[in-house]
């Protein structure tokens, strides 16, 4: 194939990547956007096949029927809530995808020089120790990552003594194996063994993260399965895949950042710091105490027949009850009745990014109707009714109030304007922070105790009773 086609089709490849993340960017486009991506990289493959003219077509199609059932099992099986693991796998795949292509790059050297696609100077040995290194900490860190979210590995913050050092040194150790590699470009000894520290790294990297910050990390280590490509990239002199780990690295760490952004904490903290529940502030009974008043489905009912406007606020809550299509039932009744209806999506809610827009889109709610925190906020003092369905931390007004709460300055929703506020939880249990809320014990708010999913249906039931 002429290197001109092969160019062409490569820059088409590259184009749908970016048109791809751009579609990512709303919900309204993400299936596209999705579509768009796969596109690409299915152009782009078949092109490096065909390209190299090492294998035949029989192979390349065998390869995308099986890769492609593979994929299309796991997508129709897989949970909504257990997405973050396979997240996790595949980010953990492409690391393993780089140590092993890179390692059969040295395998080749012989063959390689010979044909004169490859020079053995130094960008071509730390480009390998680059694919070998971020590939090692991005498949092993995947692993323990995918571990602690299937609460397979102990899913708390582990410590272990002088835990920073240690990863220092194994760094160093791993730069040492890049120096050996330069001066002996064709051994793949030093290459093997910098992943196996590499390896332990990846491992001690992520096993002090708590298991409520894996999503940060599952988040980080796709942006590192990006630029292991992208190394991977260099080793093959292969533009798509530099052009398209590159893409991956930068969307990563954007991602990576607006979590840790939302959340109020640095990334630094994330990694290498304890979220830790403050032991000074207020007791349970000291914020609740005599103060919590709880309601009915009728109680509500009668309040949402004559509310004008209602924000309806998810959290996790509502992913575990799977409540969503009882929310879409609520949603057509409400509006049925000309009420106004509007969800306040937090950018954290949930466990995952866009956890709380891919459940209501689940269940057909507009999309238009799903406002960001910075676009509801402002309209609270004019909504009647705010229902909270199964969220705590996203709606605490400590955030605002306690400079020595966990979620000091944590943008939250602004709820507790609104005229009425009805709280669905099972419990006064905390959320995901540890400390008690006081919105649940304020004289607007009331508690609608139980399982979120049972919860809506009976509200749903009770109102349809009101309305006749
Ligand atoms: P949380 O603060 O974790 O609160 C969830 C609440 O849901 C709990 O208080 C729980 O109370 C309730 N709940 C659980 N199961 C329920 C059920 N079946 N029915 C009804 N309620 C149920 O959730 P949030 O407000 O969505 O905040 C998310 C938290 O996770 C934030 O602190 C955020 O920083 C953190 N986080 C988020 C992410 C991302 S990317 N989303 C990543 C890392 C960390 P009961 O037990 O009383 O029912």
């Amino acid at each position: 194939m002429s290197s001109g086609l092969v160019n062409i089709a490569y820059l088409i490849a590259a184009s749908l990547f970016i048109f791809g993340l751009k579609g990512l960017s709303h919900p309204r486009t993400a299936v596209r956007g999705n579509q768009l991506g796969a596109l690409g990289m299915l152009l782009a493959i078949v092109i490096t096949l065909v390209d190299q003219s090492i294998i035949g077509y029989e192979i390349i199609i065998a390869g995308v029927v099986i890769g492609g059932a593979i994929g299309a099992i796991l997508a129709v099986r897989i949970q909504m809530t257990a997405m973050p693991e396979l997240v996790a796998l595949f980010n953990g795949f492409g690391g393993l995808a780089s140590i092993l292509v890179a390692g059969a790059a040295l395998l080749e050297v012989p063959y390689l020089v010979g044909s004169g696609s490859v020079a053995l100077n130094a960008q071509f040995s730390l480009s390998i120790f680059a694919s070998g290194l971020i590939g090692a900490v991005t498949f092993w860190g995947s692993l323990v990552a995918f571990g602690k979210l299937q609460g397979k590995v102990n899913d708390g913050a582990v410590r272990y003594p002088a835990d920073q050092l240690v990863k220092i040194l194994l760094a160093i150790i791993a730069l040492v194996f890049a120096y050996l590699m330069v001066i002996y470009p064709d051994s793949a000894t030093p290459y093997w063994l910098m992943v196996a520290v590499a390896s332990v790294l990846g491992i001690l990297f992520v096993i002090p993260i708590g298991g409520a910050d894996m999503p940060v990390v599952v988040a980080l280590l796709n942006s590192f399965s990006g630029l292991a490509a992208a190394a991977t990239g260099f080793v093959l002199f292969n533009t798509v895949l530099i052009v398209a780990g590159t893409l991956v690295g930068a969307s990563g760490i954007i991602l990576t950042i607006i979590m840790c952004k939302a959340m109020n904490r640095s990334l630094t903290n994330v990694l290498f710091g304890t979220f830790t529940v403050t032991e000074g502030g207020p007791s349970a009974d000291e914020v609740y105490g005599g103060k919590v008043k709880s309601t009915s489905a009728e109680e509500v009912a009668m309040l949402l027949e004559g509310a004008k406007r209602v924000c309806v606020v998810p959290g996790y809550g509502m992913a575990v009850a799977q409540a969503q299509h009882a929310v879409r039932e609520l949603f057509d009744l409400l509006e049925g009745n000309g009420t106004v209806v509007e969800f306040g999506v937090h950018p954290v809610a949930g466990r995952m990014p866009g956890h709380m827009n891919v459940l209501l889109a689940e269940a057909d709610i507009p999309y238009e109707r799903l406002k960001d925190m910075d676009e509801i906020n402002p309209n609270f003092k004019q909504i009647d009714v705010t229902i909270i369905i199964g969220a705590n931390d996203v709606v605490n007004p400590v955030a605002r109030t306690d400079p020595d709460s966990p979620i000091a300055g944590m943008p939250i929703l602004d709820v507790d304007y609104s005229k009425t506020v009805v709280v669905i939880k099972r419990s006064l249990s905390p959320g995901f922070a540890g400390i008690p809320n006081p919105l649940f014990a304020a004289d607007n708010a009331l508690m609608f105790f139980g399982d979120g999913k049972k919860a809506v249906e009976d509200m749903v039931k009770s109102l349809k009773d009101e309305l006749g």
